[in-house]
C-alpha cells in the first residue's frame, strides 16, 4: 500500500552527494540509526530510525551506522546487522549487508560487528571526523576510536585531528524539500485530512476522546500511514487549553468544542493538522466569534507567505488581527495600537505561530532567531512549515463567562513556492460552513 510513496534510491544518493559537497576534503562522517526502546520488560516500542540517518539512506533497521568517507574518492558504507535465521524467525527479516548495496544504493555494506574496525581504519586516513553531537553514545565512542588510531602512531598512522557536529549540515539539507518529498507530504496531508473528516463524523456527546483517536488511527492506517506522526491530541472542552493534551480519556459533551491535533506519518514524513469543531455539529454564537477570529488570523498569515517572508513578520500579522478582534469582542480592553505594540494577544495566544515540518513534526533547520526569539529566517522555495494560530480561554480566565472553556487552534501545512505558497492541507474542513455541513451528514 505505501510502496507508491517510498522514495527511490536515487533520491538518497542525491542527498549524500549534496552532503559530500559540504564536507571538507579528508573527512569521515558517521551517523547511526539508533536502538530499539523498551516499553516494558521485554516489549519494545515500534522502532523509528534517527531521522538524520534515515534522510541519508532510507534504511530502517536499528543498530545500523552509515559512513560517508571523503578521501581520494567519495564512498558510502552501510554497517548493518547480519542475516540471522533464528533472530529473523523471532523478530522479523533483516536486509543484511549482502542485499543492502543493491537495495539502498550504497557503495559498500559490511556487518555491524566490523563497523568499529572500519571506522578506526578510515580515521587513520582522514583529517576530520563528523558525528551528530546529540548522539551521546557516539560522542563517547569517538575519542576511543581516535585513541586507537593514536596507539598505532608508531606504525605511521595519524588520527583525525578534530571532531565536528554533523547535525547542522544534514539538517540544513532537510529544510529544503525536493519535489519527491513534497509529493509524499501532499499525500500525508491528504490522508490526514480524511482522518479529520472521519473524526468530525464520529464525534458525539458521551463518546470518549480515545474513541475519536481510534477513528483517526484507523483512517491513517488504511491509507498507508501505519503510525501517527506524533501522539494525537483529542481534547474536548477545556482540555483544549492544555496545549499538548494527550490523555484523551474524557467524555465529549454537546455544547463543547473538540480540538484535534493529529497527522499521519507517511514514508517517514509528518503531517501536522489541527481542527476545532463543535461536538454537537453546530457552533454556539461565542464559539463562532472566536473561531472566525482565529481563522481570519490564519488566512492573513498564509496569504503573506512567499520567498523572503519570515515567521517573525507573519507573527506580527497574526497578532494584529487577533488583538483587533479581541478588542472588538470586549475580551481585551484598551488602545488597539498600544495593545498590538505590547503583544497583548499573547495572553490568549500562548504558543508560537508555526514551525518547520518534514521528517520530524517539529522539523530541523535553523530559525535564525534573535535574542528576542524572533524567527528571522527568510523563506525559500521548498521550505515547509505549519501555520497554527490559536486562542485559549481556560475556565478560570477573568473574562465574561460565555468565553470560558473555549480553546481553538487551526493548523495547516504550507510549502513555500517560487512565487508564493502551496497549502498542503486541502481537505480538512476549515470554514464554519464546511464543518457544519459535513457534520450535518451524521443525521442522514
Ligand atoms: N502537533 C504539535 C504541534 O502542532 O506543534
Ligand atoms: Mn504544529
Ligand atoms: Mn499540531
Amino acid at each position: 500500500m505505501i510502496k507508491h510513496a517510498l522514495l527511490p534510491a536515487s533520491e538518497f544518493t542525491a542527498r549524500r552527494a549534496k552532503l559530500f559537497a559540504k564536507l571538507p576534503a579528508s573527512s569521515l562522517l558517521v551517523v547511526r540509526s539508533g536502538h530499539e526502546q523498551t516499553r516494558s520488560n521485554d516489549t519494545e516500542y515500534h522502532f523509528c530510525p534517527d531521522k538524520n540517518f534515515f534522510y541519508l539512506c532510507g534504511f530502517q533497521e536499528p543498530e545500523a551506522m552509515l559512513l560517508l568517507l571523503k578521501g581520494d574518492t567519495e564512498q558510502t558504507i552501510l554497517c548493518c546487522r547480519e542475516k540471522d535465521p533464528l533472530q529473523e524467525i523471532w523478530h522479523g527479516k533483516r536486509v543484511g549487508p549482502g542485499a543492502a548495496v543493491s537495495e539502498y544504493g550504497v557503495d559498500d555494506a559490511i556487518p555491524l560487528i566490523d563497523g568499529d574496525g572500519a571506522i578506526v581504519d578510515y580515521l587513520s586516513q582522514v583529517k576530520h571526523l563528523f558525528v551528530c553531537f546529540y548522539d551521546n553514545e557516539l560522542m563517547t565512542m569517538a575519542p576511543e576510536w581516535l585513541s586507537q588510531v593514536a596507539g598505532e602512531r608508531r606504525v605511521g598512522k595519524k588520527p583525525a585531528s578534530n571532531i565536528s557536529d554533523a547535525a547542522p549540515l544534514i539538517q540544513e539539507l532537510r529544510l529544503i524539500k525536493s519535489n519527491a518529498e513534497l509529493k509524499i507530504m501532499r499525500q500525508a496531508n491528504e490522508l490526514s485530512g480524511k482522518a479529520h473528516q472521519r473524526a468530525m463524523l464520529a464525534a458525539a456527546d458521551g463518546k470518549f476522546e480515545y474513541q475519536i483517536e481510534a477513528e483517526l488511527l484507523h483512517e491513517f492506517a488504511v491509507n498507508g500511514a501505519r503510525f501517527a506522526a506524533y501522539n494525537s491530541i483529542v481534547a474536548g472542552g477545556d482540555n483544549a487549553n492544555i496545549l499538548h493534551y494527550t490523555d484523551n480519556n474524557e467524555q465529549l459533551n454537546d455544547g463543547e468544542l473538540l480540538l484535534i491535533d493529529a497527522g499521519g506519518e507517511l514514508a517517514g514524513y509528518a503531517a501536522d493538522i489541527t481542527r476545532t469543531f463543535p461536538v454537537s455539529g453546530e457552533f454556539t454564537v461565542p464559539q463562532k466569534a472566536i473561531y472566525q477570529l482565529v481563522l481570519d488570523s490564519q488566512l492573513a498569515a498564509i496569504e503573506a507567505i512567499k520567498p523572503g517572508q519570515t515567521l517573525s513578520a507573519l507573527n506580527d500579522i497574526v497578532c494584529k488581527v487577533l488583538t483587533e478582534g479581541l478588542v472588538s469582542l470586549g475580551i481585551l480592553k484598551g488602545d488597539v495600537e498600544e495593545l498590538v505594540q505590547n503583544k497583548a494577544c499573547k495572553q490568549y495566544f500562548i504558543h508560537g505561530l508555526g514551525h518547520w515540518l518534514g521528517l520530524d513534526v517539529h522539523d530541523v533547520g535553523d530559525y535564525q532567531s534573535n535574542e528576542k526569539r524572533q524567527q528571522l529566517r527568510a523563506f525559500e522555495p521548498g521550505m515547509v512549515m505549519t501555520i497554527e494560530p490559536g486562542l485559549y480561554i481556560p475556565m478560570d480566565a477573568d473574562v465574561d463567562e460565555k468565553w470560558r472553556g473555549i480553546g481553538i487552534r487551526i493548523e495547516d501545512n504550507i510549502a513555500v513556492t517560487e512565487h508564493g505558497y502551496e497549502n498542503l492541507t486541502v481537505n480538512a474542513p476549515k470554514t464554519i460552513d464546511d464543518i457544519e455541513r459535513l457534520m450535518a451528514e451524521r443525521l442522514n
